[in-house]
């Protein structure tokens, strides 16, 4: 029996979160906080994310992290002086506000001590990962929690098994800033075997428009396989290519398939994407939508007359 196969019974439970990154591209605001705290419309962006790990029923989330991020830690912990003074003031709704990251997930946390990558950083996360599948997901991308994207690939690779990679289509003039895969289809109408993967390939390299957006469900197979992966692109270790060898693999972590995502991405990776992920966030909201899309209409009509 392939290895896949026999894991198809153990469901996983774990997910690694990368978060060791400089931010530089938010400085000054991340110079002593982590860009993972920077608010999308009023929650950090960090708990987008361990909510949709939570929503694909991961319990277990390690985060991997690194100087300056101590406030990650305490976002996801109990403020008890803060939890008592709005509990003397009766104020519920704030209160349940303050304790939702904290009954989110059971947190770990492990430092990368050198940000020698992305793969490194998931190699990190080894010794409590140890022989299990688990998920990867990176804050960069907020994933809408309407779309469940990594529900579905938790489903694929337990019908494939070996490792699944989260693909989107994007303007072939971006490829060059993503891990790019080349692609077969397969029965499956959201679904890829990749056959090869390329980081950030060079304008005329790209294999296809199909981007790596950053969610990951890999066979711990990708640990050995990190370990024998030189430093590629920017001098880092990348679990592109940590994945581009498994893809050439049947079983030991092999094959990897792509679930094809086509639902609301939202990048807060860059400055103008991160506005923009507010700005569309905070008009679906119930309780501040309907005020800011009138706004927002009427800011926008100013604008066209100039
Ligand atoms: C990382 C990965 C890349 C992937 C991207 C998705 O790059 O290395 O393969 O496409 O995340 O957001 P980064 O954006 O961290 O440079």
């Amino acid at each position: 029996m392939v290895r896949g196969m026999t894991e198809a019974r153990t469901r996983i439970t774990k997910a690694v979160i990368p978060a060791a990154g400089l931010g530089t591209r938010f400085l000054p605001a991340t110079k002593a906080t982590p860009k993972e705290m920077l608010p999308v419309v009023d929650k950090p962006a960090i708990q987008y994310v361990v909510e949709e790990a939570r929503a694909a029923n991961l319990s277990d989330v390690l985060m991997i992290t690194g100087r300056n991020k101590r406030a990650l830690e305490d976002h996801f912990d109990r403020n008890y002086e803060l939890e008592e003074a709005l509990t003397r003031k009766g104020d519920e709704s704030r209160l349940a506000r303050v304790r939702e990251s904290s009954d989110l997930a059971t947190m770990h946390y492990v430092r990368q001590g050198d940000p020698k990558g992305l793969g490194h950083a998931v190699l990190c996360a080894e010794p409590h990962v140890g022989d299990q599948s688990f998920a990867v997901l990176l804050g960069d991308d907020l994933i809408d929690p309407r779309d469940p994207l990594l529900s579905r690939m938790i489903d694929i690779q337990e019908q494939f098994g070996g490792s699944v990679i989260a693909l989107m289509e994007v303007d072939p003039a971006q490829i060059h800033l993503y891990g790019c895969a080349a692609i077969v289809p397969t029965a499956e109408a959201d679904v890829v075997r990749v056959t090869d993967l390329v980081e950030k390939p060079a304008a005329g390299e790209a294999p296809s428009s199909y981007a790596i957006i950053g969610r990951y469900v890999l066979d711990p197979a990708v640990f050995d396989a990190i370990k024998k992966t030189p430093p590629g692109r920017g001098g880092e270790i990348q679990l592109t290519d940590a994945l581009r060898e498994m893809s050439h693999r049947d079983d030991d972590g092999g094959p990897v398939h792509g679930v094809v995502f086509t639902g609301r991405r939202y990048d807060t990776g860059d400055r103008g994407d991160y506005l923009r992920a507010i700005v569309r966030l905070a008009c679906e909201r119930e309780d501040l939508g309907p005020d800011f899309r009138t706004w927002l209409r009427s800011y926008v009509t100013e604008e066209m007359q100039d």
